[in-house]
């Protein structure tokens, strides 16, 4: 098996590793690789649904996502659909999977079914490489503040994606709730500090006033977008990855109107955040 960045900052490619038939050896330096990179990408893999659902087995523990629509294989494994005919796409800002937890995701493994010809990469960033290039007075001001996370505003009875064309596909409404964390993290496996916030669910940092946290977040994702940070995945047919969700964002570009994308992804339980 092979890693090889994919790119300064952001994921490494692994190759000559066949995900279904990988031996324990194999899942140990996976797991390694997992806690360097926190995203890895994997290109023809033949991962049909029962083989996803035995990889991710393996890895960890599933947890099932509350809002999205699982698929007719395994109420395990949640649909990313996006039909022909619909124009919003999931996950198409800036996010991490389940920040609005209590004890957020530790990562998603996403398997491509259906792709359009061109278009609907998913955008990645650092969080860890983006917290480390922080000034450092930016750095002091963080320290001790924790975050308020929440699905509320996505998917709550008045949630943005409930006036889109996903609302049919989408349930749990009456699930909703917000969880908080700390503004910085140590991360559980690779020991490195990470800013964990994100523009889809965090709403504001504890106890301030909503403008003042407004400014801050939007500075801290200003910093993290750049480039240095971020990567976009082009997916080819047998193309998986798989992201650390408590060091990473990702984003799905919504650039294929028209044409249909399928994909399906396993979510694994993560554990407590500590502050950094
Ligand atoms: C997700 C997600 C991005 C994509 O599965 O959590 O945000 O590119 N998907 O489909
Ligand atoms: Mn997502």
């Amino acid at each position: 098996m092979k890693v090889t960045p994919f790119s300064p900052n952001c994921g490494a490619v692994v190759s000559d590793l066949q995900l279904a038939t990988m031996n324990d050896a194999q899942l140990e330096q996976l797991r390694d690789a997992f806690t360097e990179h926190g995203l890895l990408f994997f290109r023809d893999q033949q991962l049909p649904p029962e083989e996803h659902l035995r990889f991710a087995n393996r890895f960890g523990k599933i947890v099932v996502n509350k809002f999205f629509k699982t698929t007719e294989e395994s109420p395990l494994i949640a649909e990313v659909r996006k039909e022909k005919t619909q124009q919003t796409n999931i996950g198409g800002g800036w996010h991490t999977d389940h920040s609005y937890d209590d004890i957020p995701a530790l990562g998603s493994i996403l398997v491509a079914r259906i792709l359009p010809e061109t278009g609907g990469n998913t955008q990645f960033a650092n969080l860890a490489a983006a917290y480390d290039a922080l000034p450092n007075t930016l750095k002091t001001r963080l320290e001790g503040l924790r975050a308020v996370h929440s699905n509320t505003h996505l998917y709550g009875e008045n949630g943005l994606y409930r006036f889109t064309d996903l609302k049919d596909q989408l349930g749990g409404m009456d699930r909703v709730g917000d969880a908080t964390h700390p503004v910085v993290i140590t991360h559980p496996q690779s020991g490195r500090k990470v800013l964990y916030v994100n523009p889809g669910h965090t709403i504001q940092f504890e106890g301030w006033e909503f403008d003042k946290s407004r400014e801050l977040l939007d500075e801290l994702y200003a910093h993290v977008a750049q480039p240095q940070f971020t990567c976009s995945f082009n997916w080819q047919p047998g193309s998986v990855t798989f992201w650390d969700n408590r060091c990473t964002w990702h984003q799905a570009d919504n650039d294929y109107q028209g044409q249909m994308r399928l994909m399906h992804r396993i979510t694994l339980q993560g554990s407590e955040l500590e502050a950094a």
